[in-house]
């Protein structure tokens, strides 16, 4: 039998070894530090806002299936894979509306960002301008428009709107984006009415929370949140301030149900830059938009926080690219949490993907570094999952394909 051979202990190669830290402040900090994936950011976001604003976050409507299917459809997909090719340097830039970004990656509009961390809208813009990507602002934004240049006047904005009730109302609305050099009107359409969201019910959710009885239980649980809202600006629909209206009252007026084809003529007649439609669910009903002169398409099923058991945007995907891709850019959302769910998007041609929640457990974890985190972490991982496909561009991601397993 070898024996090995035994020495004295050398001091210098047992110093070398350690790797003590002295411990943060942040409680936090260790998790934040070691999370590989969206999901670990989410962990983290869980422990650190009132169970309130993360369910508000991370629900959607009725028994939320649709979700829970969007979520399985990325995880059904299979890539062809090439190998022998020289992928040393990857590239995972894309031209939108004319213009590069660096990530086929674009923030979706949420609303209430300031209810997820006190930063809101302004940090998740910050980080779409230091990535170069594009950030779009919710119609139900807690900054304004205006806020929002002012803040970051550098970042690359899109401006989502709701076509409502009274059309003045939306004219004043696109008057602030065209005021503030917003770049492109997302028009969302999967809201005639606002989707059942039962978590939010059973949860008591108000804009702004309101302080019961158990408030205070939930304001010793996270005395942080509390802290950070009671002391910076005052929660509301800032593109609606100074209106002389209750925000419940405002609330009702911003869905109209009567919202048909008609009104994205109206709305091309009254902004003159691109228009992206949000929330499209068929074929057919692509078809029909992109006949309409738009830019772009989302296919999406609002997070699945509108219609319950729709279909599946990724599996309608292939053939809405096929049908009209020439015509549109097609984007997608809903359940996309990792570089590999980016990748797939591509692979079934999409032009590019817009995540929610996935940064919003970015911002509710670390605030702007934790959105900053979400998209290195996705970056990671696009990256080394074209390196293993073979593919050193979008475009030879998308000449490669995948499939979606039944
Ligand atoms: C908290 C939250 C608020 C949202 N607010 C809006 C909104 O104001 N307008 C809108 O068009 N979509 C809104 N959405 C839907 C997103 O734009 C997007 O379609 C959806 O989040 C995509 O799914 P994902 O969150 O799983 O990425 C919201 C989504 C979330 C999670």
């Amino acid at each position: 039998m070898l024996k090995s051979e035994r020495k004295f202990p050398s001091l210098p190669y047992f110093w070398s070894l350690i790797d003590f830290k002295l411990p943060s402040l942040n409680p936090y900090k260790g998790k934040l530090d070691r999370a590989q994936t969206v999901s670990d950011l989410a962990k983290v976001a869980k422990k650190r806002v009132p169970k309130v604003v993360f369910d508000y976050v991370e629900g959607s409507a009725v028994d939320e299936v649709s979700y829970a299917r969007s979520r399985d459809a990325w995880d059904r997909v299979e890539f062809n894979s090439k190998v022998l090719r020289d992928v040393s340097l990857i590239d995972t830039s894309e031209i939108i509306l004319g213009r590069k970004v660096d990530l086929p990656i674009i923030f979706s509009p949420t609303g209430y960002t300031r209810l997820m961390h006190h930063v809101g809208e302004p940090a998740v813009a910050n980080v779409a301008f230091e990535k170069n990507l594009v950030y779009s602002l919710s119609t139900m934004g807690t900054t304004s428009p205006a806020e929002l240049a002012q803040a970051v006047p550098g970042a690359r904005k899109w401006f989502q709107l709701y076509v409502m009730k009274n059309r003045k109302d939306s004219l004043a609305v696109i008057k602030q984006a065209k005021d503030s050099g917003f770049e492109a009107l997302i028009l969302t359409v999967d809201t005639p009415v606002a989707g059942l969201r039962y978590r939010d019910n059973r949860n008591g959710l108000t804009i702004p929370p309101k302080i019961r009885l158990n408030t205070v239980l939930a304001i010793a649980r996270k005395p942080i949140w509390w802290l950070n809202l009671f002391t910076t600006g005052k929660l509301e629909f800032a593109a609606f301030r100074g209106w002389d209206k209750p925000l419940s009252e405002l609330a009702g007026l911003i869905f109209d149900p009567s919202t048909t084809f008609a009104d994205i003529k109206w709305l091309k007649s009254v902004w003159d830059g691109p228009i992206i439609v949000k929330g499209i669910q068929s074929v057919a009903d692509a078809k029909e938009v992109a006949k309409l002169g738009v830019s772009g398409i989302i296919l999406s099923n609002h997070g699945g926080r509108q219609l319950d058991r729709g279909p599946v945007p990724l599996e309608i995907l292939p053939e809405v690219v096929k049908v009209v891709g020439k015509k549109v850019d097609v984007y997608i959302d809903g359940a996309v949490m990792s570089g590999l769910d980016v990748l797939s998007a591509i692979a079934l041609g999409a032009k590019a993907v817009f995540i929610g929640r996935a940064y919003l457990y970015g911002i509710m974890a670390d605030g702007e570094r934790g959105v900053n985190k979400v998209i290195e972490l996705m970056r990671r991982e696009l990256v080394n999952g074209m390196a293993l496909t073979g593919a050193r561009n979008l475009k030879e991601v998308r000449a490669n394909g995948a499939k979606i397993r039944s």
